[in-house]
């Protein structure tokens, strides 16, 4: 996806998970959605908003952040793709004890409200329980 936003890409981050583009193409940080029936909504995301934000502001079905941001309901759980594991970073206390109740928890297992977006971010791919808590 190429879209003129003003910020240049860089291009050590996340190299191999990145389409490939031109040096000094314009581009938007874009993360995928899937749902748990495989449907993927791409959404732009901005640096520093929550991913929980980007999902409710672009009303990505599935995420329902009752909560507010405040690690306190658990509606907001994502599976990050392995492979976005370690650039993402694992989850804060909190978090930890709020995923630690959820029954469909997975190793990559998030609270989108704690994960704040980064542009190294671009590409990155969550994946949606079939049920929140
Ligand atoms: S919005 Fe409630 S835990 Fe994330």
């Amino acid at each position: 996806m190429t879209i003129a936003t003003g910020r240049i890409r860089d291009k050590s981050l996340s190299k191999a998970l990145r389409p490939t583009t031109a040096p000094g193409e314009l581009i938007m940080t874009v993360v995928r959605f899937v749902s748990h029936d495989g449907k993927t909504h791409a959404v732009p995301v901005e640096e520093g908003q929550s991913l929980m934000q980007v999902a409710t502001n672009n009303a990505v079905p599935g995420i329902d952040g009752d909560c507010g941001g405040e690690a306190a309901c658990g509606t907001c759980h994502v599976i990050v793709d392995p492979q976005w594991s370690e650039c993402v970073g694992p989850p804060g206390a909190d978090e930890e004890e709020m995923l630690a109740m959820n029954p469909e928890r997975e190793p990559t297992s998030r609270l989108s409200c704690q994960m704040v977006v980064s542009d190294v971010w671009d590409g990155l791919s969550v994946r949606l329980p079939e049920f929140q808590m």
